[in-house]
């Protein structure tokens, strides 16, 4: 100690000395702490001073556990060590910690922002060694401290992760070594991506991802999820990003370490009175940990052989190396997507999973997963999207570019959504029950022969659920398929084989176009199979165009198949979801499709609902496809439905996207009332519904309009959605507002012109009566109907 010649070190010194006491646990600015001499902590767990690791000469500033095997858990010279024992830690004049060696020169120093007036070194029972200032009382808010700057141990109560204000990484480095303590390769540390997860890399490359946080624990380690020993929280705002555990068994002492020769963060519990710290858990768990080890859409899935897959609905980037089982490359899409194309894309849910990599994320706490699913559809870069918090079920994770470094589990893991090409949709990961649920309505029209031109429907699609269509259209027998789309053909006699020859038995009802059959094809699919009959008014010409639009658009609003709406089952939330639903269809339809598009002949029995109760609007059998900014035209036939028509076009003919608009209309009226505005008795007029509902908006009394079996609602989103109506149906076609301005005012709040009068509010349009073609479609039936018996 004599070597000390500073005025200053030594009457701290001496002082140190005079005062010292076995068991102290702080020193202030006129103490320090000699190399041979110790800290320790209250409750006596844990214990500050100097020691050489292993076999080494050199002197460490450390803290350990306080019992027999003396296990390190922080250094504060790692890469700086004294070589012999004139250590000395002090707090100097300007209130930084320093470590001197015999020289006098400072080995080691605190960084603190603040200078404390009276500043007190601590070390606590959690095993953190704090600077404070006396002159705070007990303060937490600490000058310095040891859990600011891990070594290779996390402690619990220890923050994982950064603190953002101050650019404060807190991070595991391994020990090089047992007997070394310098910093290995091996760094585990939070990378706050807009999607913070931990990584462990080894120098710069990432070696091993634990998984981003959902709710309940990593993604990438759901064996870890709740346990009987620690538990661990994310805390995520715009200060800090970081993971923290705590014990939950308190008669436990648990640490977990980054180890440079394992690779591994490992977990070791202990109980006090134990001998020897036992072994509790690791990571990385298995080799499908791996960092990227099946490349870009790559699975790895351990009990498998050879453990890496290409996901469903992508196949190896090149088949020969990946044979060879070098998987680095990864997999490519079997159908590459087309942007152009985005609102025919779909997304397909791969369960089990650890989700990949977070790099390039969005995430949004509030969204739920119908709103993320929408987030993600709406820009062609998003490759997948998921729930933030699969606990809650909330909040909203998307990923742009290549998905990488997933791995599969058995159980439990993850569902994440990733974008596919139409033709890949239904492909669920093998589910087979799901994708019957999802088959494919077929349109086979044979060759050149009206009566036999089909609808095939598999039966489990008449409960709702379709997400795609797919079309074979033959127009003759010499051309072949009119455009490019790869679907099974069905041929007469197989057709004719399956409905029993149309039977009679076998005919579930007449739609617009003929009457319809049900079927069985020869591998026992149900069918249903709708034929083209000769003498429907509507004829080839509808047919075809219907086959066409449907073709062309496959948009997920607009598919066939229909649900019968069983009023009790559509609460206010799912009608007031499905009316916003056909409101973006339709806005899709007039707006936003590649081609301008009036429905005409938009009505209840034309809305599908899926088994979410999605509105889907289907039979576009008389729409009309418009050029340019063509938006009205006149008709020589007139074809819709009653109740649903506008004035102008069942009057003159004269039809624009503002006849789809009073539909529209007519439909909201129809939802909110659960009454249909065709055939509409009640006693006290002659009204229809529309009339209905406006003489109860000027009474002032419209919420009378509302079914009672809607159970509870908002009655503000009740009156706008009337009022949304009630200007989707007036009589002169330029008050009524267009898809864009419905869609609007039913999200917003903003206030909303006065409605004016409805047209066709007396009843049923009998004046239009004579001007109406005979080929109106009165479509009573359905699809669904079907279905229903
Ligand atoms: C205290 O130590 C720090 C870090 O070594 C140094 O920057 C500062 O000048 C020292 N203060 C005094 C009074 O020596
Ligand atoms: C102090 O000692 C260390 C080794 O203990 C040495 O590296 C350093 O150069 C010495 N500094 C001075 C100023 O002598
Ligand atoms: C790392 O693990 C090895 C093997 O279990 C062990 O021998 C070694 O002491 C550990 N290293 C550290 C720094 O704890
Ligand atoms: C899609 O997302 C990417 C990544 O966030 C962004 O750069 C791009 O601007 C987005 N595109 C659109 C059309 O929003």
């Amino acid at each position: 100690m004599g070597v000390l010649s500073s005025m200053f070190v030594i009457p701290n010194l001496l002082f140190f000395f005079f005062e010292t006491t076995y068991g102290i646990d702080s020193i202030t600015s006129t103490q320090s702490l000699a190399d041979g001499n110790t800290l320790v902590s209250k409750d006596g767990n844990f214990e500050l001073g100097f020691f050489s690791p292993g076999s080494s000469k050199n002197r460490y500033l450390g803290i350990w556990y306080n019992i027999h095997d003396k296990t390190v858990v922080w250094v504060a010279n790692r890469d700086s060590p004294i070589d012999n024992s004139s250590g000395i830690l002090m707090i100097n004049s300007t209130g930084t910690l320093v470590l001197l060696s015999q020289n006098k020169s400072v080995v080691w120093s605190t960084s603190s922002l603040k200078q404390a007036q009276t500043p007190l070194l601590q070390l606590l029972d959690t095993g953190n060694l704090v600077l404070t200032d006396e002159k705070n009382g007990n303060s937490e808010d600490y000058l310095w401290q040891s859990f600011d700057y891990p070594a290779d141990t996390m402690l619990p109560g220890m923050k994982f992760g950064w603190d953002l204000k101050r650019g404060l990484n807190r991070r595991l480095i391994a020990w090089k070594n047992w007997d070394d303590p310098s910093s290995g390769d091996f760094i585990f540390e939070v990378k706050h991506h807009n999607y913070p997860e931990a990584y462990l890399f080894q120098g710069t490359i990432k070696y091993y991802r634990v998984g981003p946080w959902n709710g309940i624990g990593f993604s990438g380690s759901p064996g870890l999820w709740p346990n009987p020993v620690y538990a661990f929280t994310l805390v995520y705002n715009q200060d800090e990003v970081y993971f923290m555990f705590t014990l939950k068994d308190k008669s436990l002492l648990t640490r977990a370490v980054l180890n440079q020769t394992t690779s591994m963060v490992q977990r070791f519990t202990r109980k006090e009175t134990a001998q020897s710290w036992k072994f509790y858990d690791a990571l990385p768990i298995d080799r499908c940990d791996s960092y990227g080890v099946c490349g870009a859409y790559g699975r790895c899935i351990i009990t498998e052989s050879p453990v890496c897959q290409c996901l469903n609905g992508f196949k190896p980037k090149s088949q020969q190396k990946w044979d060879s089982m070098d998987w680095s490359q990864g997999c490519v899409r079997n159908k590459p997507l087309n942007c152009q194309e985005i609102i025919t894309h779909g997304f397909v849910k791969f369960p089990n999973l650890k989700v990949p990599d977070t790099t390039y994320t969005w995430v949004n706490t509030s969204m739920n997963l119908k709103e993320c699913r929408e987030k993600c559809l709406s820009n062609c870069s998003c490759t997948a999207y998921t729930n933030l918090d699969i606990k809650e079920g909330i909040g909203c994770a998307i990923w742009f570019g290549d998905l990488l470094d997933i791995k599969q589990f058995p159980v439990d893991g993850q569902d994440l959504y990733i974008r596919m090409h139409p033709s890949e949709l239904g492909m669920e990961n093998g589910h087979k029950k799901n994708i019957a649920a999802i088959v494919a309505c077929s349109i086979v029209v044979v060759s050149g022969m009206l009566l036999g031109s089909y609808y095939v429907c598999s039966k489990e699609n008449l409960r709702g659920i379709m997400e795609r269509m797919r079309i074979i259209v033959h127009t003759s027998n010499s051309k072949g398929p009119e455009e490019d789309m790869e679907l099974p053909l069905f041929d007469l006699s197989t057709i004719a084989r399956a409905t029993d020859d149309f039977s009679l038995n076998n005919k579930l009802g007449e739609g617009g176009f003929g009457p319809v059959y049900k079927g069985t094809l020869l591998e026992g699919k149900d069918i249903a199979v709708k034929r083209l009959s000769k003498s429907s008014g509507q004829g080839l010409n509808e047919f075809k165009n219907e086959v066409n639009l449907i073709a062309k658009l496959q948009h997920r609003n607009l598919v066939k198949l229909l649900d019968q709406t069983k009023s009790n089952l559509l609460d206010w939330r799912k009608r007031i979801d499905i009316i916003g639903g056909i409101a973006r269809g339709l806005l899709y339809l007039h707006q936003d499709s590649r081609l301008r598009i009036i429905h005409r002949d938009l009505k209840a029995s034309n809305i599908l609902l899926d088994n979410n109760m999605n509105p889907k609007i289907s039979d576009f059998g008389l729409a009309k496809l418009f050029g340019g900014d063509q938006c009205e035209a006149n008709t020589n036939r007139i074809v819709g439905t009653y109740g649903y028509m506008s004035p102008e076009y069942a009057v003159h003919g004269q039809y624009s996207i503002k006849s789809d608009v009073f539909s529209f209309g007519v439909l909201i009226l129809e939802i909110i009332s659960g009454k249909k505005n065709r055939g509409f008795r009640h006693p006290e007029h002659h009204l229809n519904l529309l009339g209905h509902a406006w003489r109860l908006w000027i009474e002032d009394r419209p919420i009378e309009l509302i079914d009672d079996s809607v159970g509870d609602f908002n009655i503000f989103e009740v009156l706008r959605c009337i009022h949304v109506g009630l200007l989707c149906v007036q009589n002169r076609q330029e008050d009524r507002p267009n898809m864009s301005y419905v869609v609007l005012m039913l999200s917003s709040e903003s206030l909303l012109p006065k409605p004016r009068q409805p047209g066709f509010y007396t009843d049923s349009p009998r004046e239009a009566d004579s001007s109406l073609s005979t080929t109106c479609s009165e479509n009573k039936i359905t699809f669904t109907s079907f279905e229903a018996r």
